[in-house]
């Protein structure tokens, strides 16, 4: 482990992350049974997620990324837009940890400017506590406290998101 990302502790290990990711694509699977499916990966933090994630939902999709940033105290940008028309489509949008909401407030509005057929919003983490605009997500893998946590796809100034299992810091 790299010394920048000393004090980690385990949180949520590979085998349970595997676990709720499967529960997920049921609920996922059984929500939209019969339909087509626009996933939209926000990245970079959501690509393990994803990656698991589609490959346990056996319906037809369609995957797209989009890259939003945030920088602290500045206003949401779109770096790489969505390359598919999803108009009258059926939108997935899957990330890895909802915080305050500004990055999902900022892509939902951009995605229902296109008119999709549906929005729904899947995260693997949410943290309820540390919202600062309302955003409902649909599916929720697991409901975390006010920590900060680094691995499976999340950062800590861009180190640690190739880790499989979830960490978080102990001060
Ligand atoms: P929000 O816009 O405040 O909801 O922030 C969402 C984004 O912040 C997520 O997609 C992550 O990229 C990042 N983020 C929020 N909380 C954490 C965390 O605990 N660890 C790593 N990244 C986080
Ligand atoms: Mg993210």
């Amino acid at each position: 482990m790299s010394q920048k990302l000393r004090g980690l502790v385990p949180y949520l290990k590979k085998e349970e992350i595997d676990f709720i990711v499967e529960q997920m694509a049921k609920d996922i699977e059984r929500h939209y049974e019969g339909k087509e499916l626009v996933v939209v990966c926000p990245l970079k933090g959501s690509v393990p997620f994803v990656a698991d994630l589609i490959r346990k939902i056996h319906i037809p999709m369609i995957v797209d990324f989009v890259y939003i940033t945030s920088p602290k105290g500045e206003s949401c940008r779109i770096v790489r837009d969505l390359s598919h028309d999803i108009q009258d489509k059926h939108v997935l949008i899957v990330e890895e940890i909802i915080d305050a909401g500004r990055t999902l407030n900022f892509l939902k509005a951009r995605v229902l400017a296109s008119n999709p057929a549906s929005l729904r919003i899947a995260t693997l983490l949410d943290k309820p506590a540390r919202r600062e605009l309302p955003l409902q997500p649909d599916f929720v893998g697991r409901q975390v406290d006010d920590r900060f946590v680094v691995g499976y796809g999340m950062d800590s100034e861009e180190l640690g998101r190739n880790y499989k299992d979830i960490y978080n810091f102990v001060q």
